[in-house]
């Protein structure tokens, strides 16, 4: 009996803390997307683009949205998507800023799928 009551003391500790980590993600990849301008096209929550040029990614594929999108950054993936989001690479870079790294692609990715 006390040894189920550990466990499941033990599973309501790593949930909590499973959870609070999530949120964190996901609030630090909110801030990178309006960091690396990703809301200038794609809208709020990635759901509002301010173009039918430019897709919905808001609560798709975690997977999907990173792949793409370092793919597109990256050059492999030529589409008009480089070319636009070349151009903000390019405010970018004469800004100061750099832009985002496929890590941060991913935090990005975690927090829209979850829109
Ligand atoms: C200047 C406008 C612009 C900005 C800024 C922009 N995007 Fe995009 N994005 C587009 C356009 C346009 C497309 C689709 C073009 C095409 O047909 O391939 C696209 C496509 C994508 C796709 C692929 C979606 C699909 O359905 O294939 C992903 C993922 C994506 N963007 C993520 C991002 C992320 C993350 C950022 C911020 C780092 C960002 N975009 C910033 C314009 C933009």
């Amino acid at each position: 009996m006390n040894n189920s009551v550990d466990i499941s003391l033990f599973f309501l500790f790593f949930l909590a803390i499973a959870s609070v980590h999530a949120v964190e993600k996901h609030d630090e990849g909110e801030i990178l997307y309006h960091r690396h301008s990703c809301n200038q096209c794609h809208g709020v929550e990635g759901k509002m683009p301010k173009s039918d040029m430019i897709p919905k990614i808001g609560g798709r594929d975690a997977e999907f949205i990173k792949r793409e999108s370092v793919a597109i950054i990256g050059g492999s993936r030529k589409t008009s998507a480089m070319t636009m989001h070349d151009k903000t690479q390019s405010e970018a870079i004469m800004s100061c800023d750099v832009g985002p790294s496929d890590e941060e692609l991913g935090q990005i990715a975690a927090w829209l799928s979850g829109r």
